[in-house]
Formats: structure tokens, sequence, C-alpha cells
């Protein structure tokens, strides 16, 4: 069977769809007019994902080829959960043998071999009970995590920025050798000094921005690709 394409419409509903609600506010309208003509909400519908998120971290694995061969993933920022469904299918996770762990503050729906943390991630206790619930070193770390959203655009930019560089160090604290790291940013957001800091723990460091995220979206990815491991880095700050 041939994989249907981001542009096909299978799931028989028609796309450029209007909201005639005229009682809405203007944004909502939109938005939701947005949201049900969108050729990936309605893809992640007909392949059982829970989020059209799916399809930013399948584009950027299918280019980078960060998940292929990983046994342990830990999911930041998780809810409702379809970049936890992917990786526990390429880790094989089962109920018996758990290899994925999800944080999200909000409530998520179980999901078969996903041990879900609901608690905030910036909680002190957070990187331990991770590590607990992922039950081994992780190969991948991932963070779609993004501050909810005030309308003050500067404080949500430099909310997410921040929930980006606390993920990155946890990464560099809980990876193994040779392991991965992709992290929701902002276009032009990343701190110089967050890149000087997985430059010198990653062999390569790269913005990446996949056509399902909206173009109209500042919204970027971080991937830091082969942790150098523990070791090297104490070697290489010694030197
Ligand atoms: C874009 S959504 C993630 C979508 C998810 N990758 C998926 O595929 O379904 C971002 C999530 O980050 C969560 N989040 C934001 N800040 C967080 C924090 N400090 N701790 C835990 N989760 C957080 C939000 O609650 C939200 O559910």
């Amino acid at each position: 069977m041939t994989k249907p394409t981001i542009a096909g419409n299978r799931t028989g509903r028609k796309l450029g769809q209007r909201v005639k609600n005229k009682k809405m506010k203007s944004s909502s309208r939109q938005w939701l007019q947005r949201h049900i003509n969108d050729p990936y909400v309605q893809r992640a519908q007909l392949e059982g994902y829970r989020a059209r998120a799916a399809f930013k971290l399948l584009e950027i694995d299918e280019k980078h080829q960060i998940l292929k061969g990983a046994r342990r993933i830990i999911d930041l920022g998780a809810a409702p959960g379809s970049w936890s469904q992917i990786a526990a299918k390429v880790t094989g996770s089962t109920d018996d043998d758990v290899r994925v762990a999800a944080i999200d503050f909000l409530e998520m729906t179980q999901l078969p071999g996903v041990t879900i943390l609901q608690l905030d991630f910036l909680d002190p206790e957070a990187p331990a009970r991770l590590i607990e619930a992922v039950g081994g070193t992780p190969d991948v770390v991932l963070s779609d995590m993004a501050s909810p959203t005030t309308g003050h655009h500067r404080t949500d930019h430099l909310r997410t920025m921040h929930l980006c560089e606390v993920a990155a160090h946890f990464a560099i604290e809980v990876l193994g050798e040779g392991g991965h790291f992709l992290a929701k940013t902002f276009q032009g957001g990343t701190e110089k000094e967050l890149l000087t800091m997985l430059k010198q723990h990653f062999k390569q460091v790269v913005h990446v921005k996949p056509a399902s995220s909206r173009a109209e979206s500042v919204e970027m990815f971080l991937l830091a690709k082969g942790f150098k491991g523990r070791k090297t880095q104490i070697a290489e700050t010694e030197a």
C-alpha cells in the first residue's frame, strides 16, 4: 500500500472548508478554520496519531536518523502524546519492558509502553523521576515543550527558551554516548552560550524546520547529534 501524501486528503473530509459560526470570536474562527483544513491534522487522524506534531518528529528523523536503533527515549512536554507514540514504536516498548518516559504538567491519556509523569519538568524532582521511569540510560532526549502563551510575545519566547536550555542540560546529564537531543526553539532564539555548550558536547548541532512546522510560525528545532559522552567532556575540560 502506498503511503498517503501530506497534501492528499484521505479522511474523506474536504479541505478548504469555512467556519461560519458568527458568535465565535474572529481569531477563534480563524484558528478552527485553519485546523480543520490542515492536511497534517487530517493525516494524524488517519494514521492514529494524537497530534499533527507527529509529522515534525517523523520528518526530522527521516532526514537525520535520530530514532534508528534507540533503546530508551525520554519525551519532555509530551501531551497529548504523538511523539511518545512514535518513541514507543521505535524502541519496541511494552508495559512489561518500559523504554519510554514522558512528562507533562497536563494530563495525558495512558499509552502502552510509556510511563507518564504528570509533573512540571522544572520541578527539582523531575530529572531523577524521569531516569527511574525510563529504566536505564536514554539514547534520545526529545523536548517539544512550549510554555503556555501569555499573549506577551517576549515573555512566551523567553520562557520557552528557558525550557530548551534546561532540557539541554538535562540531556547532557543523562544521555548515553552517541545519543541525540532534539528540542523546540524559536528562529533566532537560541542563545549563543547554549549553542556553544551543545557544540562542546555533541558532534553536530543544527537547526531544523520541518515542512509540517507551520511556515508562519517562528518555531524551529534544535538538533544535537552524537553525544560525545561524559568522560570525553571531562578530558576536554581538563585539557
Ligand atoms: C507542543 S505540545 C507537545 C506535543 C507533543 N510533542 C505531541 O506530539 O503530542 C507542548 C507541551 O509542553 C508542555 N509543557 C510546557 N512546559 C512544560 C513544563 N515545564 N513541564 C512539563 N510540560 C511542559 C505543555 O503542557 C504541552 O503539552
